[in-house]
């Protein structure tokens, strides 16, 4: 199964923050693996901008260390590697001021699709907005491409959005949610749209519950001062989680176009139930031999930020009422996992006597690591000794399924990216979704606060706090075992 790559148009891209954390770790080293697979045309020209004073040589070696740094030993090592550094440049632009505008508008070519990308804070989006109209370096075609946090409630995500109207039409407007970049995260579309055999069954008569889980194992580190003030339920569950529910969840979308599918994602974000505090648990975790707790990440002794969080989600609609959804986030748990599995329901009558116990069909769809689904099934244990029934996985780990070629599948950002340059919104959040997606969000956290919600410890490397697992056993139910 031969991977294809589809060149896109030359381009300029400018990333605004293009010496940045993000920059360095996933952008550049994303363009670098589409230029190395023959996806980027020659004449296609990035642009770092930033307030450090360097010259287009000195960001060409800051990329070329990040690429070695962050794009693994062998991309590094790719031959390719003094072609992309020539087509990047660099230009020192003061982004509430006029310095380096003018140099800066020079660069771009107007009869190219051209894009920018804000990987900055939020509070500089209005700035650049203007200036790129200011200094004719946008147009009607251009795109920007924005990054999460976007927003940190309703209000502040309204004002974000209202900013970028002054400037830019919406068609121009790529909100970036890494997640919808993920292989299996598209995937999850054409599981479900792609086959007859799951859609029948894809609604509450069928399906028991759904969970989703999104384990990392790593701390906040040397986030925690953006983390302590956003917390696994704005950093996570807002955006994230939010959208694999939402691609779980929504009707089939008549095609797969962009507002086609946000639609219906719309859809389910503004069916979603308001959720009861004991439908919530917080954690924060605690300290190992060779690790500090949260609050010493976070450098904040009294923090209440949560950095685990598990809620059972209602959806009030045809299709769902009744099925809960369990979602679940954490850091500096057992192990690094997001999956998504759907629980089905008993059948309605064991033929083979109710000592036999009851084996549920489970989907699992495995975002990472080792993507792909497993899909349990009952089956006779083989050989003597009666009618025994056993659970086993009808297996489609991708890297099985697909083969080598399943190494040449690019990673999210690189995706996107190469969505932005071809005009395709279909993986990027609209507006209003993020809008209805805070408005949910919201009472939740407000709730957390005017109560003084105290997160519940737990400790690093466990599931999360105990409460979560008491949340699930009190509806008869059990989490999937976080496992890599
Ligand atoms: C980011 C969050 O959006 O996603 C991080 O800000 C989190 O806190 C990260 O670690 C997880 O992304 P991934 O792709 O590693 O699952």
């Amino acid at each position: 199964m031969a991977s294809r790559v589809i060149p896109v148009d030359a381009f300029d891209l400018v990333i605004f923050g293009g010496t940045g954390d993000l920059a360095r770790r996933k952008i550049l080293p994303g363009l670098f693996r589409r230029f190395c697979a023959g996806q980027m045309p020659e004449d296609a020209q990035i642009i770092g901008a930033a307030r450090s004073d360097l010259d287009t040589a000195g960001y060409r070696t800051m990329i070329k260390d990040a690429i070695e740094e962050f794009g693994g030993a062998d991309l590094a090592q790719n031959p390719s590697m003094p072609g992309f550094l020539e087509r990047l440049s660099y230009v020192a632009v003061d982004a509430r001021g006029d310095s380096g505008w003018p140099e800066l508008a020079s660069l771009i070519r107007m009869e190219k699709v051209n894009a920018f990308y804000f990987s900055v804070g939020p509070g500089l989006f209005g700035d650049l907005a203007e200036r790129l109209k200011r200094y004719k370096m946008a147009d009607d075609s251009s795109r920007i491409v924005v990054e999460k946090p976007f927003g940190r409630d309703l209000a502040t995500a309204k004002a974000l959005n209202n900013t970028l109207a002054q400037h830019f039409d919406e068609t121009q407007i790529y909100r970036i949610d890494h997640y919808l970049g993920k292989e299996t995260v598209q995937n999850l579309m054409a599981v479900r749209f792609g086959n007859m055999l799951f859609e029948p069954l894809w609604n509450n008569q069928y399906i028991d519950h759904i969970q989703i889980t999104v384990a990392e194992t790593v701390g906040v580190g040397g986030r925690g001062g953006y983390y302590d003030k956003s917390g696994a339920m704005r950093d996570m569950v807002q955006n994230h989680l939010m959208q694999l529910l939402c691609l779980i969840a929504m009707e089939p979308p008549a095609k797969f176009d962009p507002d086609a599918v946000r639609d219906e994602k719309l859809k389910v974000i503004r069916a979603l139930d308001p959720v009861e505090p004991h439908h919530v648990v917080r954690g924060q975790y605690g300290d190992t031999p060779d690790q500090p707790d949260y609050r010493t990440h976070a450098e904040n002794p009294s923090s209440k930020t949560e950095s685990f969080v598990a809620m059972k989600v209602g959806i009030s609609n045809w299709r769902w009422a009744g099925t809960p959804v369990y979602l679940r986030t954490g850091k500096r748990l057992r192990a690094r996992s997001s999956e998504i599995t759907v629980v089905f329901k008993d059948a309605p009558h064991s033929i083979f006597g109710a000592e036999k116990g009851t084996h549920r069909n489970e989907l699992h769809i495995r975002l990472q690591p080792n993507e792909g689904m497993t899909l349990d099934v009952t089956i006779k244990e083989p050989g003597p000794g009666g009618m025994r029934l056993v659970n086993v996985p009808l297996d489609m780990t991708f890297a099985e399924a697909i083969g080598p070629d399943v190494e040449d599948v690019p990673d999210a950002y690189e995706r996107l990216i190469m969505d932005v340059i071809r005009g395709n919104q279909t993986l990027f959040m609209r507006g209003d979704e993020v809008e209805a997606a805070w408005a949910w969000t919201d009472p939740i956290i407000e709730g957390w606060e005017a109560r003084g919600d105290v997160p519940k410890p737990y400790d690093s490397g466990s599931d999360g706090p105990t409460d979560a697992i008491a949340m699930l056993a009190r509806d008869g139910r059990s989490w999937r075992e976080i496992s890599a």
